[in-house]
């Protein structure tokens, strides 16, 4: 098996693995350590969280340390990058719901540290509910890490590609967003029908995953091989979500399989 190859491509810090496996499991190996050097420094980590298919090895691996008592999670605290809305969190499709059968469920956080935004808010309070995410995760003292995944259409979070400058794009702050023609495309994989998809949710603003101490966008498979593609290598746009996390490469490392890597050259 060849082993995993690291990139420079432009500014940004990549990290080409044979297989999903060895992608994930280094992204897991990074969070364990992220976990330990923000406990070791601080008494607690703050961890940013994603939902989809990319990063259930990632959490499949930091429970089975957890269960084999290699790895804690007592000291941690979560921020979801988003949540479908309205839901409820016990609808089997909030990511409430999945956060609890890939992680929370299996590992020792405390309950009352894991946050994902809140379905339910009547949609006159969503603003404020959204704000106040914010608050919570600056009174937190930031983000050691940001897990990302990235969409077909180059959103990170539910952070839609946009026509804003690229500043205001990144200045955004949490709050109620449209998913695009293309994520509600890819959600009917859990929904069933397009009619079916929720097609509004709450999202980490662009602000909060931005500041993050640290990033890992973690993207596997080939239908992701031409928006890494362009977010690597094009202009750095707001058209292109995730081309805004080369405005932080310093922070931010793209853990790739060689299929999402396919388009890079
Ligand atoms: C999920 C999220 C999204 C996903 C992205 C990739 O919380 O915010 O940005 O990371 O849509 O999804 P998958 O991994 O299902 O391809």
């Amino acid at each position: 098996m060849p082993a995993e190859r690291p990139l420079r491509v432009a500014d940004a810090s990549v990290i080409v693995h044979p297989d999903a496996e060895s992608a994930s499991k280094d992204a897991a190996d990074r969070i364990e350590r992220i976990v330990a050097d923000a406990v070791a420094a601080r008494g607690k980590a703050v961890l940013g969280m994603a939902t989809g298919a990319t990063p259930e090895k990632v959490y499949g691996l930091l429970a089975a340390r957890v269960a084999a008592g290699a790895l804690s999670l007592r000291d941690a605290t979560t921020y979801n990058l988003d949540e479908y809305y309205p839901i409820q969190p016990l609808d089997p499709l909030s990511y409430r719901s999945y956060m609890h059968r890939h992680l929370f469920g299996r590992v020792d956080l405390a309950a009352n540290r894991a946050h994902i935004l809140d379905g339910t808010v009547p949609e006159h309070a969503a603003a404020e509910h959204a704000a106040q995410f914010d608050r919570w995760i600056e009174a937190d003292g930031g983000l050691d890490l940001q897990l990302l995944g990235i969409g077909r259409n180059g959103h990170i979070g539910f952070n839609e590609p946009s026509d804003l400058p690229v500043d205001e794009f990144a200045a955004l702050p949490t709050r109620l967003v449209d998913l695009h023609p293309i994520t509600v495309a890819d959600a009917v994989r859990e929904f069933g029908s397009p009619e079916a998809v929720i097609p509004r949710a709450l999202t980490m603003g662009v602000r909060a995953i931005l500041a993050a101490r640290s990033i890992i966008m973690l993207a596997t498979g080939a239908k992701k091989a031409p928006i890494v593609a362009q977010a690597l290598k094009g202009p750095i746009t707001a058209a292109v979500p995730a081309s805004v996390l080369r405005t932080v490469a310093d922070r931010v490392v793209w853990i790739l399989d060689e299929p999402a890597a396919a388009d890079l050259g």
